[in-house]
């Protein structure tokens, strides 16, 4: 894992598109998605043509026809969280809305733990897993990966009086974190199993630092600004623990919907799209 301890703190959205080869180019799902919305009056031009458009949504088999299912845990703002009447809003959720929309499909948000959430894309329970979730080698061997659509960095938060002031002092400390995350992982990794708490959620893991069980929490720094804002007493350390990139997981071998995201997600970076849903959550420093 990497360790980079004088990382300036912040959230950017960084497309690398360009990093990953085989999507489709921006000609060709441009015409697939114009296709995808007149499909029902076309449908044999639109399937005849499918054979060479991989980004056609017409030839995309999804696990409910006509929708996009997302699995998530809507308790990671502000990528996604719930609302007080139970719809689910935030960064993912509103760019997985536009993604769907491009391809002629209505998207559908399955609300779990994190380590189901991602077990649903792997094993084709749910299309894809958007969660702010982070490209690691290890889960590479087990679902594939959009380009990626923003940058995290896992951050440690302590209270304010806290004698914790780097990442290295965190060794024979206490360790709250979300299970199954980078967190979680590269806590244990460095410190070992018995230092570290795995909680529910993001928010469980700061309640229990607020009520001492734990001396730190490792999250990723978006959600720890929106907990440390909402708690007082804490802060997050100036240093970070570890930089990482977010992207969007689908089942192993799925390429067909993978190109048609990343098709989607191209066009979302080109006009704009994304950058105002980041700046609608996220507001500058
Ligand atoms: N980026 C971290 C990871 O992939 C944490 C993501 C947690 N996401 C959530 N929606 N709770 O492990």
């Amino acid at each position: 894992m990497k360790k980079l301890t004088a990382l300036l703190l912040g959230t950017a959205m960084v497309l690398g598109l360009a990093a990953c080869g085989g999507s489709a180019s921006t000609a060709s799902s441009e015409a697939a998605s114009s296709e995808a919305a007149s499909s029902e009056e076309t449908s044999e031009a639109a399937s005849s043509e499918a054979a060479s458009e991989s980004a056609n949504a017409a030839e995309l088999t999804t696990v409910t026809a006509g929708k996009l299912t997302m699995s998530t845990n809507a308790a990671f703002p502000p990528y996604e969280m719930t609302a007080d009447d139970g719809s689910f809003e935030g960064i993912d959720i509103e760019v997985a809305a536009a993604i769907a929309d491009k391809l002629g499909l209505e998207l559908q948000v399955d609300d779990m733990d994190f380590d189901a959430a991602l077990l649903a894309a792997q094993n084709g329970k749910s299309d894809m897993v958007m969660a702010g979730v982070t490209v690691t080698d290890e889960r590479q061997k087990v679902m594939d990966f959009s380009d990626t659509y923003a940058e995290g960095i896992q951050s440690v938060i302590v209270p304010e009086d806290s004698d914790i002031a780097s990442v290295d002092d965190l060794a024979g400390k206490t360790i709250g974190t979300q299970r199954g995350t980078t967190g979680y992982i590269y806590c244990t990794d460095d410190f070992g199993e018995d230092s570290v708490v795995a909680y529910d959620n993001g928010l469980t893991a700061v309640q229990a630092l607020n009520n001492g069980q734990v001396d730190a929490v490792v999250i990723d720094n978006a959600p720890a600004k929106e907990f440390v804002a909402a708690n007082t007493g804490l802060k997050i350390l100036d240093t970070a623990y570890a930089q990482e990139d977010y992207a969007i997981g689908v089942a192993k071998g799925n390429t067909a919907l993978l190109d048609a995201i990343n098709g989607a997600l191209e066009e979302l970076q080109a006009d704009g799209t994304l950058q105002s849903i980041v700046d609608k959550y996220i507001k500058a420093e």
